[in-house]
C-alpha cells in the first residue's frame, strides 16, 4: 500500500489537479464497503464529529477530514446539514486550513449560537520547521447562509504553564449568561486532563484552570472533552489515550467514556463523580460530540474508528463514517443511549415472526440483508446462552449473543470478514442480568451497531463481510422464546 511522505500528508486540496481528485473518487466509489444510511467521507479519512448544533432551523455537523487518502494528514472541516439527523446534505468544506494560525489543520471543535450566528471554534494545529507542536484555539462565524469566516486572531492564543503542546478540542456552553471552553490537555508530567476558560462574548477568555476530578493520573492524553447536564446531573465526556486494560474493560487502543456526579461547581473547578464509564462496548467508538435538539433532548453522534488502526478500506481511498445519532438519557446514574425515533421513518418493509426455540439455530424467510434495522427479544430463557449471527455465509458470521451463566453479553468478530486491528482481540463483552434480552441491531454494509436492553449498553462495530454473506441465524443452548422485525433499508 502507498506510503505517504510527511509533504504528502499536508499537501492542500485546493492543490491537487482535478483529475487525481476524479480518479481517486472511482476508486472510492468501486468499494463494496461503502455505507448506506451513514456519514462518510466521498474520499479519504474522516474523523471526530465536530461543531454538532441547532441553527437556523437545521441540525449542523462537521467532521474532520483529510480528503486526499486514508491517513492522518492536513485536516479540514466537512460540513453536512439536516432536517431531522437523518437525511444529510453535503454542504461541502466548512474551514480550510492552512493559515498562520491553522497551517497544520483545523482540528476538532464546537459550535454554539450567538447573535444570530453559529460560533465554531476549533483548535488550529500548528508545525514549526522542526516539526514542533503548537495550538491556538480559533474562531469562524458562520452566518444563515452558511458563509462561513475564519477570524484571523485566535481566541486563545497560547499554551498555559504547565501543560505541554497537547492541548485541543474546545467545547463551548453556556452555564447561567456566561459561556465555558473546556478543553482536553496533556500535564507537563505527561497526565491528561481538562483544562478550562470562561468568556463573556466568545471573543475574550479568561482562564479559569483544571477541572478537578478525582482522576489525577488516567492516561497521558484527554481528547475531546465534552459537559451538559441532564436530569440534575453533571456529564463530563472524554477520550482519554493510555488507559490500560483490565479485563472486558478498556479493551480498545484508546477509549471514550464519562464520568457522572453532580453539576460542576463553576466557582471553585470541583467536580465529585463516580467512576469513569465507557460509552461504548464495541471495537470502533471514538471522540463523541453531544448537542441539544430542538426538543431539548441530548443527541450523541461518535466517530465510527480510533486513530492509530488501520482499517481494510484503506486501500480503496477511504476510512471510516460516524455512528448514528442517539438520544442520551440517565437512568440509575448511568447514561443510557437509544437510537434517535427519526432512523424508524427511513425504514421501508416490516417482517415480524414470533417463535420458541429449544436448543437450535434457525432462519426465517425474509430475514436476511445487509442493510437493516433488526429487533429481537428473547423471553423466558433457560439454559446457557440465547443470540443471533449476523452477515452470515458459509465461511463468514458476526456474533452478538447473551450468556445467561457468565452473565456477559458476548460481541463476537472473529469471523466477520476481512480482518484488521486483531491485537486487540476479536471479541468484546460486557455484564449483563436478567431472565430477557433484546437486542436492536443496526446494519449497514460495513457496521454494525447494537443496542441492549433499550440502550443499557451499546456494541460498536465496523466489520468487512463479503456482499453476499446476508443470512441472519438465530440460536439457542437451552430454550427461550423469540420475537423479531425486521425493516430493510
Ligand atoms: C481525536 C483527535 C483530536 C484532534 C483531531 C485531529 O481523534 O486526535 O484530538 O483534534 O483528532 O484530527
Amino acid at each position: 500500500m502507498k506510503k505517504w511522505t510527511r509533504e504528502e500528508r499536508y499537501q492542500k486540496l485546493e492543490d491537487i489537479p482535478d483529475i487525481d481528485i476524479k480518479n481517486l473518487e472511482k476508486i472510492v466509489l468501486n468499494c463494496s464497503f461503502r455505507q448506506k444510511f451513514h456519514i462518510q467521507p466521498k474520499t479519504g479519512l474522516l474523523n471526530d464529529p465536530n461543531g454538532f448544533s441547532y441553527f437556523n432551523g437545521k441540525y449542523h455537523l462537521f467532521y474532520q477530514w483529510f480528503p486526499l487518502g486514508s491517513v492522518h494528514g492536513l485536516k479540514y472541516w466537512y460540513h453536512v446539514s439536516s432536517l431531522d439527523l437523518v437525511n444529510w446534505d453535503q454542504d461541502g468544506i466548512g474551514i480550510y486550513p492552512g493559515d498562520k494560525n491553522d497551517s497544520h489543520g483545523a482540528y476538532s471543535g464546537s459550535g454554539i449560537v450567538h447573535n444570530n450566528k453559529l460560533y465554531l471554534i476549533y483548535t488550529g494545529n500548528i508545525r514549526d520547521y522542526n516539526w514542533i507542536r503548537d495550538s491556538k484555539q480559533c474562531l469562524a462565524i458562520m452566518d444563515k447562509e452558511s458563509n462561513i469566516i475564519k477570524q484571523n486572531k485566535p481566541v486563545i492564543d497560547s499554551i498555559p504553564e504547565g501543560y505541554t503542546e497537547h492541548f485541543r478540542d474546545p467545547k463551548i456552553f453556556k452555564k447561567d449568561d456566561l459561556y465555558y471552553c473546556f478543553i482536553g490537555a496533556q500535564r507537563n508530567n505527561l497526565t491528561g486532563c481538562i483544562v478550562y476558560y470562561q468568556s463573556k462574548n466568545l471573543i475574550n477568555w479568561n482562564l479559569v484552570g483544571e477541572l478537578n476530578t478525582s482522576l489525577n493520573k488516567f492516561g497521558y492524553m484527554w481528547e475531546c472533552p465534552d459537559y451538559f447536564e441532564l436530569d440534575n446531573k453533571g456529564i463530563v465526556i472524554f477520550s482519554p489515550q493510555g488507559i490500560k486494560e483490565s479485563g472486558d474493560l478498556f479493551n480498545n487502543i484508546y477509549q471514550s467514556g464519562y464520568l457522572i456526579g453532580d453539576k460542576v461547581d463553576f466557582s471553585n473547578r470541583s467536580f465529585s463523580h463516580g467512576s469513569f464509564i465507557e460509552l461504548d462496548r464495541g471495537f470502533d467508538f471514538y471522540a463523541p460530540q453531544t448537542m441539544e435538539d430542538n426538543k431539548g433532548n441530548r443527541i450523541l453522534i461518535g466517530w465510527m474508528g480510533l486513530p492509530d488502526i488501520n482499517y481494510p478500506t484503506d486501500k480503496n481511498g477511504w476510512a471510516n463514517c460516524l455512528t448514528l445519532p442517539r438520544i442520551l438519557e440517565i437512568r440509575n446514574n448511568k447514561i443510557i443511549q437509544r437510537p434517535i425515533d427519526e432512523l424508524y421513518k427511513l425504514q421501508k418493509s416490516n417482517l415480524n415472526i414470533s417463535d420458541s426455540l429449544i436448543n437450535q439455530e434457525k432462519s426465517y424467510d425474509g430475514f436476511n440483508g445487509i442493510e437493516y434495522n433488526l429487533k429481537c427479544k428473547f423471553k423466558n430463557i433457560i439454559g446457557k446462552s440465547v443470540g443471533v449471527k449476523l452477515r452470515t455465509s458459509l465461511i463468514e458470521e458476526t456474533m452478538i449473543y447473551y450468556d445467561i451463566i457468565d452473565r456477559k453479553v458476548v460481541f463476537d468478530r472473529s469471523k466477520s470478514g476481512e480482518k484488521f486491528a486483531i491485537e486487540y482481540g476479536e471479541v468484546r463483552k460486557c455484564f449483563m442480568d436478567g431472565l430477557e434480552i433484546e437486542f436492536n441491531i443496526f446494519v449497514d454494509r460495513s457496521s454494525v451497531e447494537i443496542f441492549i436492553n433499550n440502550g443499557q449498553e451499546v456494541f460498536t462495530s465496523r466489520i468487512f463481510p463479503s456482499k453476499k454473506s446476508d443470512g441472519i441465524i438465530f440460536f439457542t443452548k437451552g430454550q427461550s422464546s423469540l420475537e423479531a422485525d425486521i425493516y430493510q433499508y
